[in-house]
């Protein structure tokens, strides 16, 4: 497929409503999760994503039948045909590592691609093997697979802190494996991320006994057979929190519907702290920043902390805001690239080791820039939003990784952004 570019042109004011999707990361952990059970699956608020289509691909490879369409994927896998995730497939997309969980439940063995680093800095996936490990899976890495097997899983406490602090990929991937364990598993510290808690809902309506998710502890009671189910994602809460962000960045007014509020507490906080206006409703909230914005603080932590995925967004937004706002990144080394990119649109930007520190400027002006990761092109999209002249966002397969119809939902609100084929 040809390389593609947004083209926006800043300075159009947003109104109206904008619908948010499922969230993408809750999604996959639940495609993979889905391949535990033998009967028929039906999962609805899918989020139709680049990532979605790369777990569709590598669960149908490991004998998955899937149908996806509107939203809705079912999946049914009576027999599983290999143990194994390549890495012409895992390279694709870091969360393919979560069939190992699944894999090593059901079959009692796995074979999955190292996922390598990745370009917000080094990934390492131990806490993930030391989970596995703790309920008796003999785990062993040789020429870029991991490779891991049992013959039988049995539950235990599993402490599963890391240097910084908890891992949601590794509460997934434990919970994945410990679900069939025999007896009891207790992870501490677990993280507490609507995502895994909606993991560990769709487990239980498969019929697993997971107790005590969105807390530090989580009882895992394992099971011999998973059932069929129906289920409903979460909305995506990163998805929401950016469309807040680009009405705050264009001082308009939307209403963000079918979303979770509660999942975004500290980013609609923050955004009242700086004096936006914010009226929550069921599943809604409206957002007015037709006013004069404060500057601020950050510091990203786990949930229900402020979430590293929005930092980026809110570095653009501190940059049109006089004044000095901070942003302490302390999940992530080197997730500030969008910082050098909207320096060329005219933002003032210093990084001080894992703070930046933002002066805002009066005006933002168009540039040529390059996306390089998710969360930083969404940064670079909403800058353009309000920035004099043209602004061009190049390698935006990296946004299509987890925004979905992320154009279409900004023109629907008034703004001025286009696709094109890079030439
Ligand atoms: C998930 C999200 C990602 C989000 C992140 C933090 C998905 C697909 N991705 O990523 O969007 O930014 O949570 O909210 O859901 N760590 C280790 N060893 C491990 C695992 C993690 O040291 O084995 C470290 C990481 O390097 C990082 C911290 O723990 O510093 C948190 O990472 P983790 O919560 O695992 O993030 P992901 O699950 O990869």
């Amino acid at each position: 497929m040809a390389m593609q570019r947004f083209k926006i042109k800043g300075g159009n004011k947003l109104k109206g409503l904008v619908r948010i999707t499922g969230s993408k990361n809750a999604a996959l952990p639940i495609i993979a999760a889905s391949i535990l059970s033998d009967q028929k699956i039906t999962i609805e608020n899918v989020p139709a994503l680049m990532d979605v289509y790369t777990m569709v691909e590598l669960v149908k490879y490991l004998g998955a039948k899937v149908s996806f369409n509107n939203n809705v994927l079912t999946i049914h896998t009576p027999k599983i045909k290999k143990c194994k995730a390549p890495y012409d497939i895992v390279r694709k997309m870091r969360a393919s590592y979560y069939v190992l969980g699944s894999l090593i439940g059901r079959e009692k063995k796995a074979k999955v691609s190292l996922p390598g680093g990745c370009a917000i800095g080094p990934r390492p996936i131990d806490l993930h093997i030391k989970g596995l490990e703790s309920l008796g899976a003999k785990i062993d890495i040789a020429d870029g697979y991991i490779n891991a097997s049992t013959t039988r899983l049995t539950g235990r406490d599993i402490n599963i802190g890391g240097p910084k602090g908890t891992s949601v990929g590794a509460t997934i991937n434990t919970m994945l494996a410990a679900v069939r364990a025999q007896g009891i598993t207790k992870i501490t510290p677990a993280a507490c991320e609507p995502e895994v808690v909606d993991v560990a809902d769709f487990l239980n309506t498969i019929g697993c006994d997971i107790k005590g998710q969105g807390t530090p502890t989580i009882t895992i009671n394992g099971q011999e057979r998973c059932s069929g189910a129906r289920y409903s994602i979460i909305p995506d809460r990163i998805e929401a929190g950016t469309f807040a962000v680009a009405a705050a960045i264009t001082r308009s007014k939307i209403t963000v519907i079918d979303c979770q509020p509660a999942h975004l507490q500290s980013v609609l906080e923050l955004l009242a702290a700086i004096g936006v206006k914010i009226k929550v409703g069921q599943k809604r909230f409206i957002i007015d920043a037709r006013c004069r914005l404060k500057p601020s603080h950050i510091c990203v932590a786990p949930y229900p902390g402020f979430p590293t995925d929005m930092q980026a967004q809110f570095m653009a937004l501190f940059a049109t805001i006089p004044g000095t706002s901070m942003i302490k990144e302390t999940i992530f080394e080197n997730r500030f690239m969008q910082a050098v990119e909207l320096m060329r649109m005219g933002a003032k930007i210093a990084i001080q080791g894992d703070t930046a520190i933002i002066e805002g400027v009066k005006k933002l002006s168009g540039a040529a820039t390059m996306a390089s990761d998710l969360r930083a092109s969404a940064s670079l999209v909403l800058a353009g939003l309000v920035a004099k002249g043209t602004t061009v966002v190049r390698r935006i397969y990296h946004l299509d990784r987890g925004y979905e119809k992320f154009e279409n939902k900004l023109r629907s609100l008034g703004a001025q952004i286009t696709r094109q084929n890079e030439n």
